[in-house]
């Protein structure tokens, strides 16, 4: 039984149940777990141990690609598993967890935990936690719907736990392409060119003997829970695709527009989602997680071919493409994450950054992880990997949250995670700011003009000259930049109504 999913015979004898293999997790030990954007996560050895910490406390330092599905950080969290968490998450009940300062959350840039602990200045996993499709005869591990962190955290582990997932379809084997850097001070470039490139093997390559349990589960991935677009998303996708445009006529994009990279969440799917109705055809992606979106592009013709390191369906989308995957397989690679999110990469290849604000300030200071200065919402993620390095760094908000009680433009955002310097693009419902080449007084007058809402419009223009009257390259009232953030904290609204 299982021999075409364990297909190195001499690793059956690993097999067992998920609290045997959880017993192997010890009270102190960092861990290190398949799962990205709630897709490919370890689903029954976390359980068990959430299980198991209830009657008898234990803690761990917990690294993932990204957010885990099926409740699992919810479950962690309140077994009191966690110590330590990294590098992002999405769960409301450790969320709360960490803006009580009872987890500790270590929020990165996603290209770079692996890196850290290559270069020794994270701790290595004393185990990994890996969910598979298969095993390969040489005793490679075939990842799932991502591949995030798990081939590094595999190979740094000293022991390695597989959870084979029967619910997912084996013709997944055939989709990564997994490829690790080498080591300085020799370090080689990346030797990827192209965004259909593969450069590296289809499995996780680790000696057998480093796998010490393997784990039958049959449990599906969560669905994603982006919502469908709207108005405002159709806005904002319009202005996209209008300055878009006007680029492919400037000669300043190719007819394609090149590789895109499109966050995560119910607004850059929107955005992404507007594409179908553009004039552009042939659309590449080199991002991180693919999203319905990616799909609906690929079924209309008019996306060749999408890079990423995870897939993140609705349920909607979900039968259709992993019930027909053969149709999707010669469009698509998963890659580790510090390949899908590499600088080296994105510099190259000139990629389009399309990620989510959830405030910008008058100077294009971008906040896309705190509300009201000090809660994480999530985690920057790869925002950051892509901002930084992209050819148009692009970053899309409602104008408004929160039924009107929040503006999106601050006067001063409440905590900066893509400095001005950044920042190429803001894009609301509104419409769009083109920041390029543009000095902090001119870039302010440029996103007043078109990015925020009628409501705020009179006040942020009342704060910017006043601060311009008093000078300096980037004009401030020191004692007023974060008033409306304090009136929300006081009155739940940022400017008294
Ligand atoms: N202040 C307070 N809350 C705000 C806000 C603001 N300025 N702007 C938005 N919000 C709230 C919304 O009201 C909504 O709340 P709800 O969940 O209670 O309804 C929530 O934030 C999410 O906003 P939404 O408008 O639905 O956008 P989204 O689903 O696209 O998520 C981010 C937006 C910023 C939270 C999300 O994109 C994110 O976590 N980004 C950081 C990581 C990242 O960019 N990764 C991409 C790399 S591939």
């Amino acid at each position: 039984m299982y021999s075409d999913r364990v297909r190195l015979p001499a690793l059956l004898d690993k097999l067992m149940s998920a609290t045997e293999a959880a017993a192997l997790i010890e009270d102190g030990m960092t861990v290190g777990m398949s799962g990205f954007t709630r897709a490919g996560e370890a689903k029954a050895v976390p359980r068990a141990l959430a299980e198991r910490a209830k009657a008898q406390p234990l803690q761990i330092s917990l690294m993932t690609g990204a957010s885990l599905g099926n409740d699992l950080d919810k479950q962690l969290t309140e077994a009191g598993v966690l110590a330590r968490r990294m590098p992002f998450q999405v769960d409301s009940t450790l969320r709360k967890a960490i803006n009580d300062g009872s987890v500790m959350f270590i929020d990165q840039h996603l290209s770079d935990t692996v890196e850290q602990i290559r270069n020794l200045q994270l701790k290595k996993p004393d185990i990994a936690v890996i969910e598979a499709v298969a095993i390969t005869e040489e005793g490679h591990i075939v990842p799932t719907t991502s591949v995030g962190n798990s081939a590094s955290f595999a190979i740094f582990a000293e022991r390695v736990i597989v959870e084979i997932n029967l619910a997912h379809n084996p013709n997944l084997e055939g989709l990564h392409d997994i490829y690790i850097p080498t080591y300085r001070p020799t370090r080689t470039p990346i030797p990827l060119v192209r965004a259909d490139q593969r450069i590296g093997s289809g499995a996780i390559p680790i000696p057998p003997e480093k796998i010490v349990a393997i784990v039958i589960t049959d449990q599906a991935d969560s669905y994603s829970t982006v919502t469908a677009p709207d108005a405002d998303t159709q806005a904002i996708a319009d202005h996209l695709i209008a300055f878009f445009e006007n680029e492919v006529d400037a000669g300043r994009l190719p007819q394609n527009l090149g590789p895109l990279q499109a966050g995560i969440g119910s607004i850059a799917n929107a955005v992404m989602c507007g594409l179908l109705e553009s004039p552009f055809e042939d659309l590449e992606m080199y991002s991180e997680v693919l999203q319905d979106s990616t799909f609906e592009l690929i079924d209309a013709g008019k996306m060749r071919f999408a890079s990423g390191c995870s897939i993140t369906l609705s349920a909607r989308c979900n039968e259709r493409v992993f019930g027909n995957l053969e149709r999707y397989k010669d469009k698509l690679v998963l890659r580790p994450q510090e390949i899908s999110n590499h600088p080296e990469i994105v510099r190259r290849l000139g990629i389009i950054g399309i990620n989510t604000a959830l405030e910008f300030d008058l100077y294009g200071n971008v906040n896309s992880t705190h509300v009201g200065g000090t809660k994480m919402m999530n985690g920057i993620g790869g925002s950051g990997d892509f901002a930084r390095n992209a050819h148009l760094a692009i970053f899309v908000t409602k104008s408004i949250a929160k039924g009107g009680a929040i503006s999106s433009v601050v006067p001063m955002v409440s905590h900066v995670d893509h400095s001005e310097h950044d920042v190429d693009i803001l894009v609301t419902e509104i419409g769009l700011a083109d920041l390029r080449g543009l000095a902090p007084r001119e870039r302010a007058r440029a996103i007043i003009e078109n990015c925020v809402h009628p409501d705020f419009r009179g006040p942020l223009k009342d704060y910017f000259e006043r601060a311009c009257a008093k000078g300096g390259h980037t004009p401030h009232l020191l004692r007023e930049a974060l008033e409306w953030h304090i009136n929300l904290e006081e009155t739940g609204r940022m400017l008294a109504s």
